[in-house]
């Protein structure tokens, strides 16, 4: 693989440690997307993908030069549970957007995902500089919307109606993060701030402005290795 300074090797937290992904991680990936839950939360379309799609998916997205994905592992054991990514890397306006498989379901609600969230934007912001993460949750997701609230991201609009599941209409959400919220939760988190772990989603007010110009290093620099 050829050598990405922005593409770390790992990433430590006290629980999980994100690694590059291997060529032999794909067996995982086949059990997990092709489970009906996780697709149920991670997919547009009904049903899992197809075992070729979950290769072509694996190749392009997990070991491709295009996303910043890492695999998950619990950090005790080195059991491999999921992977998260960076796609879209855009570093003319410093954004891009973020996603999360834990694919082993008895690893849910423990954390893990949490926190390799968290040291994903840690890197996101802190190494890359990048200024804004966004993405896109179902809103029957509860679990995923409050994970990512504690780490920071905001609701800042939905798509009515736009995911037909399980015979009704569900929203699906989009929600951002930007390095200033991030860098003031982290500073709470650190600290002796409440900000963070009792975060309730909440939604970010329309009317409040946001296209006022405001001063910033360069976003992103060297990622792709484009530079402006
Ligand atoms: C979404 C995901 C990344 C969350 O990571 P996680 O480590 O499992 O989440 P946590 O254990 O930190 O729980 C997050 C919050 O959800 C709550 N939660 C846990 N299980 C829940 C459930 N079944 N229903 C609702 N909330 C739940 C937790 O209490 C916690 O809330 P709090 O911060 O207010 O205490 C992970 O579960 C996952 O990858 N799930 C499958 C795929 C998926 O949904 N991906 C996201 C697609 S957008």
């Amino acid at each position: 693989m050829a050598h990405r300074s922005w593409f770390p090797e790992s990433l430590t937290g006290q629980r999980v440690v994100l690694r590059r992904h291997t060529p032999g991680n794909l067996g995982a990936f086949m059990r997990w997307y092709s489970d009906a839950e996780v697709a149920r939360l991670t997919r547009y379309q009904d049903g899992p993908m197809r075992p070729e799609e979950i290769e072509r998916f694996f190749t392009a997205r997990a070991l491709g030069p295009e996303s910043l994905s890492l695999a998950v592992h619990i950090r005790e054991s080195e059991r491999l549970i999921g992977t998260c990514a960076l796609s879209q890397l855009d570093s003319d306006n410093g954004s891009a957007l973020y996603h999360i498989t834990i694919g082993e379901k008895d690893a849910w609600g423990q954390g893990y995902g949490t926190e390799a969230t968290r040291l994903m934007l840690d890197h996101a912001f802190g190494t890359l500089n990048l200024h804004r993460i966004a993405l896109s949750v179902f809103s029957f997701n509860e679990r995923a919307i409050r994970s990512y609230a504690s780490c920071g991201f905001v609701i800042e609009g939905r798509a009515r109606e736009a995911i037909w599941r399980e015979g009704r209409w569900w929203d699906e959400v989009s929600m951002s993060v930007l390095k200033g919220d991030w860098e003031a939760l982290r500073d709470g988190l650190d600290g002796s701030s409440s900000a963070g772990s009792t975060k309730r989603p909440t939604e970010r007010p329309t009317d409040r402005p946001t296209d006022r110009p405001t001063e910033r290093s360069a976003p992103g620099a060297g990622i792709f290795g484009r530079r402006r």
